[in-house]
């Protein structure tokens, strides 16, 4: 008998044009377009495995081997019916094709970071979802990424950007059904390999305001949005784009801070408001401005999601110096990792600050404020799994 199973893994992405604001809830179809950069699946990861089974009673979701409800006409459920919809479309066209769509599916999902971090996981972890069913269809092999981020999209609007590697705009769109709502890739990793990531864990608590009821509260009552929306977001679009071609890394860094700090501008904006930001974020951001003053170009750029972590996006030739000022300030509860291998004889944090920092700017905060640091850079897309050791579900089809 066949196994009819596909796992594959998803990257995170952090935007720098923020996505803040949805005009069809249902359909998750935002106010204004984004970009992001996907960060890369060597470091953060959501790994789904995929099952379809003739004795399987009913779909079931396991994310990091708790199970999870799936909602009747939920997001989960929704990317479920959608594929299965185009893979029934298949099979009716073609008679070879197995008939799996009618089997029930075992689901199985693990993200290698905190859920919870705000390190956007549901991106990662919708975009693995989709991407291990399409290739279990083998609908990956008649559409395209953009036409699978319109699926990922109805998890979580962020999910979409994640189904492509390298830098991803999201086009908002303008049809009512959302069909023209979709992820394409503004440049590949190749373009620009430089781009890398130093990620700031100031807390791995569940955060207070979910995006979903957050950024709905913002475009209901925030007057500041709706400039935004319609003034500032589509000429950041092109500017960002173009600095991205021209790998102007001012440019884009720049825009980069100025958007970060609008999203939570909208949000302070917002009745009641919003606050994601903490003390040690707003102190990180002192850290960053400082350091591109003295060093007398913008080398570094912070930017903010829906809760207090920093990522900074930095050329790979000034992440030592950045990630050795942010220690040094900052001294980590966790031990940095160093992939890169870049304080192979020194040790982060001790090395002098660069000439002409001014210490006294960033205010001091007691060692363990900002927990651990991660060092990253722009990755790929959705990658198809097939050593068997990753595989996420037992013989059974039950979680490992
Ligand atoms: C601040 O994609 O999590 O990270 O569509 O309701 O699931 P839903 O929201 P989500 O929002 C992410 C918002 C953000 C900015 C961004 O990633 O663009």
């Amino acid at each position: 008998m066949s196994l009819y199973q596909a796992t594959a893994s998803a990257p995170v992405n952090i935007a720098c044009i923020k996505y803040w604001g949805k005009r069809d809830t249902a359909l998750i179809l935002p106010t204004n377009s984004s970009l992001s950069v996907t960060l890369d699946q060597d470091h953060l990861r959501s790994t789904t495995t995929s099952r379809a089974d003739a004795s399987f009673t009913k779909d079931t979701l396991w994310l990091n081997g708790k199970e999870e409800v799936i909602k009747p006409g939920g997001r989960t459920a929704v990317c479920i019916e959608e594929l299965r919809r185009l893979r029934k479309v298949a099979e009716d066209a073609n008679s070879n094709e197995p008939k799996i769509s009618s089997f029930k599916l075992h689901i199985a999902s693990y993200n290698n970071f905190p859920t919870a971090a705000g390190l956007a996981s549901s991106a990662a972890g919708f975009a693995a979802l989709v991407s291990s069913i399409a290739q279990l269809y083998s609908l990956d092999k008649v559409l395209s990424a953009s036409q699978l981020s319109l699926i990922a999209r109805q998890g979580s609007g962020s999910a979409c950007r994640s189904l492509m590697g390298g830098f991803v705009a999201w086009q908002a769109g303008q049809l009512a059904d959302g069909s023209d709502s979709l992820a394409v890739q503004v440049a590949p990793r190749e373009h620009w390999p430089e781009m890398h990531a130093l990620i700031c864990v100031v807390s791995d608590a569940k955060k207070g305001t979910s995006s979903t009821s957050g950024m709905q509260r913002t475009v209901e009552t925030s007057p500041l949005l709706q400039h935004r929306i319609n003034h500032v977001v589509p000429q950041r679009m092109k500017d960002i784009t173009a600095a991205i071609q021209a790998r102007d890394f001012p440019t884009f860094a720049r825009l980069t801070m100025q958007d970060s700090n609008q999203f939570h501008a909208v949000c302070l904006d917002t009745e009641p408001p919003i606050f994601y930001m903490n003390d040690v974020s707003r102190a990180l951001v002192q850290l960053v401005v400082e350091y591109n003053r003295a060093a007398g170009e913008v080398r570094a750029a912070y930017t903010y999601d829906a809760g207090p972590n920093c990522v900074i996006y930095v050329l790979q030739k000034h992440v030592k110096e950045i990630a050795n000022l942010v220690v040094r300030f900052f001294p980590l509860a966790e031990t940095f990792k160093d992939p890169f291998a870049l304080f192979a004889s020194e040790k982060i944090g001790e090395l002098a600050v660069p000439e002409g920092f001014n210490s006294a700017v960033v205010a001091s905060f007691p060692a363990g404020s900002v927990k651990g640091l991660i060092h990253t850079r722009v990755g790929d897309g959705p990658r198809k799994i097939t050593d068997d050791a990753v595989h996420l579900l037992d013989a059974q089809g039950q979680p490992k």
